[in-house]
């Protein structure tokens, strides 16, 4: 199917009804829905989906610069190019497909990009939907450059929730992180989980690969697991942040927050010929399975 702008975007469905979209505007997941229809990621009503702007929620990958300390635009290009449907992609682990419901696309770097980052790349994204609902993205980076170079990485995703004042993370405790309102300045965390009542944005240092974000009134728990991505991301603008933000509305920060599996602190490096993966995998449950077992 195309989005009003004709761009396309690909729909995959499980057996059981759940649903994803993907848009080849930034190789973007923009809806991922569970098996009762309900919509699990965040998008903003204001959100603009046109080109070069990213897609301010669901999915946007930020590639290959999170942030803006670097000398790109911020969070790195990929989110604001046109991907190609990847035809024939090299083979993945047999178990990576999960279920018949998938689609591969790739990003190439265009003249323009090679002009601001000089290296060139192949980056294959393969997005699944399990049978069971469950959503997998999976991206592979290669370098297809005669120099090494280096990158930072991270799945920007923007989860619904009911009310962020009621929302806890959990798996971040007693870890150390970088905050964005310090001047990234290090702190360790001191709370049982991460809970919100200002604007929060960190990058947490060498995270476990198992977090859950508990959403008391929906009575669910998203569960994040992440492979090669040694950092977690949390985010939410709050009050002052969301209303200068054009492509979000001034109280839509009550409804969603960020949680990213992401690789920042250390930089990936990848030497001529080499390939570098990063895996999420998305998981909903209901919050009283998570209590008794
Ligand atoms: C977060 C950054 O991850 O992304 C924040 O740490 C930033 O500082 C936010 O505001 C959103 O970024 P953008 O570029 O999508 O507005």
């Amino acid at each position: 199917t195309k989005d009003w702008n004709g761009i396309d975007q690909v729909v995959l469905r499980s057996p059981q009804g759940a649903s994803a979209r993907v848009s080849l505007h930034g190789g973007q997941v923009t809806s991922w829905r569970s098996e009762h229809g309900e919509e699990l990621l965040f998008t903003s009503s204001k959100a603009i989906f046109k080109p070069p702007k990213a897609i301010r929620g669901g999915i946007p990958i930020c590639f290959p610069q999170f942030g803006n300390g670097g000398s790109l635009e911020q969070h790195g290009f990929a989110r604001n190019k046109i991907w190609a449907i990847d035809d024939d992609p090299p083979p993945l682990r047999p178990n990576d497909s999960h279920g018949k419901s998938f689609v591969d696309l790739i990003l190439r770097p265009s003249e323009e990009d090679l002009k601001c980052w000089p290296h060139s790349f192949e980056f294959r994204l393969r997005v699944s939907l399990a049978t069971d609902g469950d959503l997998n993205l999976i991206s592979r980076i290669r370098n297809v450059y005669c120099k090494p170079f280096s990158f930072s990485f991270a799945y920007h995703t923007y989860f619904s929730v009911s009310d962020i004042s009621e929302v806890r993370i959990e798996g971040l405790e007693t870890l150390d992180y970088l905050d964005n309102l310090f001047q990234r300045e290090r702190f360790t965390e001191q709370g049982n989980a991460v809970t919100f009542e200002s604007e929060v944005d960190r990058v947490y240092l060498s995270a476990p690969n198992g977090i859950a974000i508990l959403d008391h009134e929906k009575k669910r728990t998203f569960v994040i697991r992440k492979d090669g991505l040694p950092d977690v991301v949390v985010w939410n603008p709050w009050e002052k942040k969301s209303k200068s933000m054009g492509d979000f509305g001034d109280e839509e920060y009550k409804q969603m927050v960020c949680v990213d599996g992401a690789a920042i602190v250390r930089p990936i490096t990848l030497k001529p010929g080499e390939e570098w993966t990063g895996r999420v995998q998305l998981k909903v449950v209901p919050s009283s399975f998570c209590s008794d077992h």
